[in-house]
């Protein structure tokens, strides 16, 4: 990391439903690799999930959108993101439609499958997996991609691979499937930072080096 971007890292506000891993995640890979952003806020939308405890617990900004009235939750979220400072959203799990118009090119979202196969409304967590498993794949991974107005349709930006084992249930693929997501989660959000400090060309899908197949 520069000087410079030490002085200036590219302020991250992610979006969580659950758990909050992938920004422990990326908390985690942030400090040791050195990404120079900081994660400025965690926000949900949903009443006490625990990656709102979670980050709290490492030290980061906080705060719960309360649902209702849904007609002006975009709005307030929107308030809050802007209220943070934030300059790059990131969908870390978060499972509800985020209105993107404020953000085109400044908000990611990661999801557990080789997009565009086994992504849209209602794949989300195991459902994603067991879809996986029973279509018969070898492989499966995950796709990071700019968010756009509908479920996982935004344009890809890299995706890691893995092989599916003879008789592997959902959730030893989704134990599986996150290993990949740690590693192309903190790399995506590292070449989106490059590009919103450096400039060039907006990063677009890449087959990473795990992979010797291409994209369908
Ligand atoms: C990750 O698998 C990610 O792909 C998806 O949400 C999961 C993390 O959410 N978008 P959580 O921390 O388990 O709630």
């Amino acid at each position: 990391m520069t000087a410079d971007n030490m002085h200036n890292p590219v302020r991250v506000a992610c979006l969580i439903s659950g758990g909050g891993r992938s920004v422990v995640n990326l908390h985690k890979k942030i400090i040791s690799a050195q990404i120079p952003t900081r994660i400025v806020l965690v926000a949900s939308t949903r009443a006490n999930v625990a990656g709102i405890q979670t980050a709290a617990a490492l030290g980061l900004e906080t705060c719960e959108i309360a649902p209702l009235a849904a007609d002006t939750l975009d709005d307030r979220l929107d308030a809050a993101l802007e209220k943070s400072g934030a300059e790059l959203i990131v969908l870390a799990g978060y499972l509800r439609l985020f209105r993107v118009a404020r953000w085109k090119n400044r908000c990611l979202n990661i999801h557990p499958s080789l997009l565009p196969k086994f992504g849209g409304h209602g794949m989300w967590g195991e459902h994603v997996h067991a879809a996986v498993l029973a279509a018969g794949e070898i492989e499966s991974g995950c796709t990071v991609h700019w968010a756009d107005e509908q479920f996982d349709t935004g344009s890809i930006i890299l995706q890691r691979r893995c092989a599916i084992d003879d008789g592997m249930n959902a959730t030893q693929l989704a134990a599986r499937v996150f290993e990949e997501e740690c590693l192309a989660l903190p790399e995506a959000v590292a070449k989106v930072a490059h590009w919103l400090r450096h400039g060039g060309t907006r990063p677009n899908f890449t087959v990473e080096s795990n992979s010797k197949q291409k994209m369908n």
